[in-house]
């Protein structure tokens, strides 16, 4: 397991908003977070990445609890592409969290263009980052936490304030993370975004409903969550033609 946490509660106040949550990640592993509005996924992850550590339980990573030094092992990208963006130009805001780790300035550069070759936006290097789309500040913010080498990368619905056309770069950019044999953790409503994940962890109220296999949980589950267009096709393809026929019928 990469990362593991024992026993979390979370209280927002006198609101417990995470209720006993265990759970391990292995590395490399592509897992999905789902659960209605206010369930607690961000909360979670914000816990697992070590953004709120006023929590109660434990949370380790290789086997060592989570502390200043290994949590920057740990990445995480935010809904919102406008809030994660500090540079004056890309190169600087890509470099921006490097500067933080005394990154030597030439592994720096290297890192920059490896980074930004890896969104797709080699050649973006002196743009304003106020000029580019919603799609490209999401691959931007995806660049900056990757020029830290993270091992783990928390994505909070990162395609949640994007376009078709946005949501499908930042997918592409999200694959080619799970390829680099990076841990990817997306919280998501979308199941565009969680069609190639290995396993899904469903949240009610701050606690686990479910934490197994994606197929398993769309045959299963009570969220409001579609299911992926494979499987629903792949079940269309093995209904006879009379199941066919009357489930086009329904559809009025
Ligand atoms: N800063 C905060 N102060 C007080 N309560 C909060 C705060 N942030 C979240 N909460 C509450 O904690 C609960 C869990 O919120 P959280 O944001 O983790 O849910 P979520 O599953 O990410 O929801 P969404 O799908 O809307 O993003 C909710 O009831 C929310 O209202
Ligand atoms: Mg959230």
């Amino acid at each position: 397991m990469i990362l593991k946490c024992e026993n979390i509660n979370y209280n927002y106040g006198k609101r417990k908003v995470i209720n006993n949550v265990s759970l391990g990640i292995k590395k490399g592993q592509f897992t999905g977070i789902v659960g209605d509005n206010g369930s607690g996924k961000s909360t979670l992850m914000k816990i697992l990445s070590g953004i709120l550590f006023d929590y109660n339980g434990k949370v380790f990573f290789e086997n060592e609890e989570l502390n200043e030094k290994n949590r920057i092992k740990i990445g995480y990208i935010f809904q919102n592409p406008e809030n994660q963006i500090v540079g004056v130009t890309i190169e600087e805001d890509v470099a921006f969290g490097m500067e933080n780790m005394g990154v030597p300035r030439k592994e720096m550069i290297k890192k920059i263009q490896w980074a930004l070759s890896i969104v797709g936006m080699s050649g973006f290097e002196k743009r304003d980052p106020n000029t580019l789309s919603g799609g490209q500040k999401q691959r931007l913010a995806i660049a900056s936490i990757l020029a830290m080498d993270p091992e783990v990368i928390f994505m909070d619905e990162p395609t949640t304030m994007l376009d078709p056309v946005g949501r499908l770069e930042v997918y592409t950019v999200i694959k080619k993370l799970v390829e680099l044999k990076k841990t990817v953790v997306i919280a998501s409503h979308h199941s565009q975004d969680l069609r190639d994940v290995e396993r899904i962890i469903a949240l009610k109220n701050g606690k686990i409903i479910f934490d197994g296999n994606k197929n398993n949980f769309y045959k299963t589950n009570k969220l409001n969550i579609e299911e992926p267009i494979e499987i629903r096709t792949k079940k269309i393809l093995h209904m006879n033609y009379e199941e066919l026929v009357n489930k086009l019928a329904d559809r009025t």
